[in-house]
């Protein structure tokens, strides 16, 4: 792979999928990525929570499948995505972080994207070992109101309990206990690990990024791999 050569004039846009399994830290990444890239950062898991603290509709549908760790309906997270991504916003680049998670999710993203006439700029894997990531993610800490994600090791806020972002309060996911850490990895080894194949039967931007090191260091590797070109 060639990398290119114009790193210091991109600058805003981009359409970037961010991919891995759970804790590997697509949501850590995607907020960094979405302020220096200047796009929204649109995370299924982030609106999903959001829902489920509002009591909407979609919150109550969704939350026996969130708080269990399996996979809510595809439907229902198609709709969510298309009417997401059709928001101003979303209209020079984004950052998906948690869609697609299977076949179904990535064939009904494919037609969204040639419906609206574009394509991705880089699908970008994180890749982790399992143990790695129940450990991190049974050291997690989310602020309730922005979803900003800290660790009680690696991430530490400035005021304890406290989200550096906006002052919310700190809490622990409830899909974070181990048994449904390691559930929701089965899930994704099962029916999300499966849409790689898809994405490269797809001749989609595939960019495989090693997970493990300090979050800065990962965050190098993303943005280069970024401006690899095959
Ligand atoms: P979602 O919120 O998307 O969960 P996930 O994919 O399981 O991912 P996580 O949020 O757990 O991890 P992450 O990769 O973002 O890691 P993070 O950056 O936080 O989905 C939740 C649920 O919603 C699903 O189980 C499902 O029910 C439903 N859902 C969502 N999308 C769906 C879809 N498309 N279809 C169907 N259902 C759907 O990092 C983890 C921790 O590690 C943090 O504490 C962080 O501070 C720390 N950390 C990050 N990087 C590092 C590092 N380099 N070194 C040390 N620590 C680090």
């Amino acid at each position: 792979m060639e990398q290119r050569r114009e790193i210091g004039r991109h600058a805003v846009g981009e359409r970037v999928l961010l991919f891995g399994p759970p804790g590997v830290g697509k949501g850590t990444q995607a907020i960094r990525l979405a302020a220096t890239l200047r796009v929204p950062h649109v995370a299924t898991g982030d609106i999903l929570r959001t829902a489920l603290q509002s009591h909407t509709p979609l919150g109550r549908q969704a939350r026996a499948f969130v708080e269990r760790g399996e996979l809510v309906p595809d439907d229902t997270m198609v709709e969510l995505v298309r009417v997401r991504l059709a928001e101003r916003d979303a209209a020079s680049g984004f950052i998906l972080d948690g869609f697609p998670r299977t076949v179904s999710q990535a064939a009904a993203l494919g037609d969204l994207l040639a419906v609206a006439g574009v394509a991705l700029d880089a699908v970008i894997v994180l890749d982790a070992p399992t143990e790695a990531l129940v450990r991190r993610l049974s050291g997690r800490r989310i602020c309730e109101h922005c979803q900003d994600s800290y660790h009680i090791v690696s991430r530490i806020p400035r005021t304890q309990g406290i989200c550096d972002r906006c002052g919310g309060k700190l809490i622990q996911r409830a899909d974070d206990a181990e048994a449904t850490v390691r559930f929701r990895h089965l899930e994704y080894a099962a029916k999300t690990q499966p849409v790689i194949d898809f994405f490269n039967r797809s001749g989609w931007p595939v960019r495989v990024v090693d997970a493990i090191g300090d979050i800065d260091q990962i965050f190098g590797r993303i943005y280069a791999a970024m401006f690899w070109r095959d």
